[in-house]
């Protein structure tokens, strides 16, 4: 034990050397456009709380209702005892919201996309991966037994070697799966270059669309919306612009869906959600199909946002998402600039190795409805301030 504790403390040792340690802040109270950080009052801008509903009260009144008529926990995976008409009608209203027959939650989307491709694809079979895929969609790939395949990332060139690839590998069924926003940078994926090739080798189309439901595409109804085309299997989390607290979906096709019921392992031997949350998935969603405001004010402070960072002389992804990455390099740097940010009273992270490639470190920033032009206003120069303390500007 002794010898395995002293290698595990060089790993430690290793990762704080190469300055990549990720600490944790403890925040007291809720989520939001401001958060109490260790005692002071800080600007948040590294949320997932897309369209600002993380503390609604709409939300926290629908939880409290289903604790009270539905209990705290339920004790059992859903097969056994854990289904409540509660999760039947969540599952049936994100179908009908994101267009599909029927949808299967999940504790998360990490497990929907960790037991999504197993159950589906065998060996004769092939799935083809966008590089910069969730870790998720990684994790989950690896967990079957189909013939992998890997694209660059948004490379149609590339897409379509691989398409052939797999139809002369002799695969049976071929799935293409892709982030819908690739949460690093913030590009949307070319669904319908994507969806036109998946068309030409008759290939499944799977899309997560965790960083985009809630608020791409018409009511929000992700980016297959957005760009007018059909994703044959969607996967999407509870945990960002729906309310952020937790719960993973897929929806699809009866078939897929009901099979998933049967054989997806974090389904079958998990716990079910709790009504709480379940109860606020609902809420959410009429929320979400009613709130073109948010959207419009969510849009309009991205674009702000971008534009004031640009203007300021930073080196900002292009692109029209929420999630804006401020590009610095080296992992060190990062660390340092969100550090004199939150001097500043701004929350950010930096954002380096394993999770974005080396020399490709980041502080990314996200934008969301509940932030006011003062709020940017203040965030654009503690940004400028911290840009020169770090000699970036
Ligand atoms: C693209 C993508 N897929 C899946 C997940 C996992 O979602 P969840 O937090 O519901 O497990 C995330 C969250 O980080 C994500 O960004």
């Amino acid at each position: 034990m002794s010898e395995f504790l002293d290698h595990i403390r060089g790993e430690l040792a290793a990762i704080e050397a190469e300055g990549m340690t990720k600490r944790e802040r403890l925040i007291s109270g809720p989520q939001g456009a401001h958060v109490d950080m260790e005692g002071r009052r800080m600007l948040n801008l590294c949320a997932n709380n897309y369209l600002g509903l993380a503390d609604h009260p709409d939300l926290i009144a629908a939880a409290r209702g289903a604790l009270e008529t539905g209990g705290f926990g339920m004790a059992s995976v859903r097969f056994i005892c854990g289904t409540q008409d509660l999760h039947r009608a969540l599952e049936a209203r994100l179908a009908q919201f994101l267009g599909h027959d029927d949808s299967i939650l999940f504790a998360a989307c990490f497990d929907a996309n960790g037991g999504l491709f197993e159950p589906l694809l065998g060996p004769e079979d092939a799935v083809i991966s966008d590089s910069l895929n969730h870790a998720s969609i990684i994790d989950g790939i690896r967990l079957c037994k189909a013939k992998r395949f890997r694209y660059a990332n948004s490379d149609m060139a590339d897409l379509e070697a691989q398409l052939v690839a797999a139809r002369v590998a002799g695969a049976r069924f071929i799935m293409i799966a892709t982030d819908g926003v690739f949460s690093m940078d913030g590009y949307l994926a070319k669904l319908p270059e994507i969806r036109a090739l998946a068309d030409a080798y008759g290939a499944v189309l799977m899309v997560d669309d965790c960083h985009a439901t809630g608020f791409m595409g018409p009511q929000g109804r992700g980016t297959p919306a957005h760009f007018g085309v059909r994703a044959d299997v969607i996967t999407g989390t509870l945990g960002k612009a729906l309310g952020g607290a937790l719960g993973g979906y897929i929806a699809g096709p009866q078939a897929v869906i009901d099979l998933l019921r049967q054989r997806a392992r974090p389904y079958l031997f998990s716990n079910a959600l709790p009504p709480a949350i379940v109860a606020a998935g609902l809420a959410a969603l009429d929320l979400v199909e009613a709130a073109d405001g948010l959207r419009a004010q969510l849009f309009e402070n991205a674009a702000y946002w971008r534009a004031g960072l640009e203007a300021a002389g930073f080196e900002v992804l292009p692109g029209e998402h929420p999630i804006i990455p401020v590009m610095l390099g080296e992992a060190r740097l990062a660390q340092d600039m969100a550090a004199e940010l939150g001097k500043r009273g701004v929350h950010v992270a930096g954002f380096f190795f394993p999770v974005v490639p080396k020399g490709r470190a980041r502080i990314r920033t996200q934008m969301n409805a509940a932030l006011t032009r003062e709020d940017l206003d203040f965030g654009l120069a503690a940004f400028k301030d911290a840009g020169h303390a770090v000699g970036v500007l």
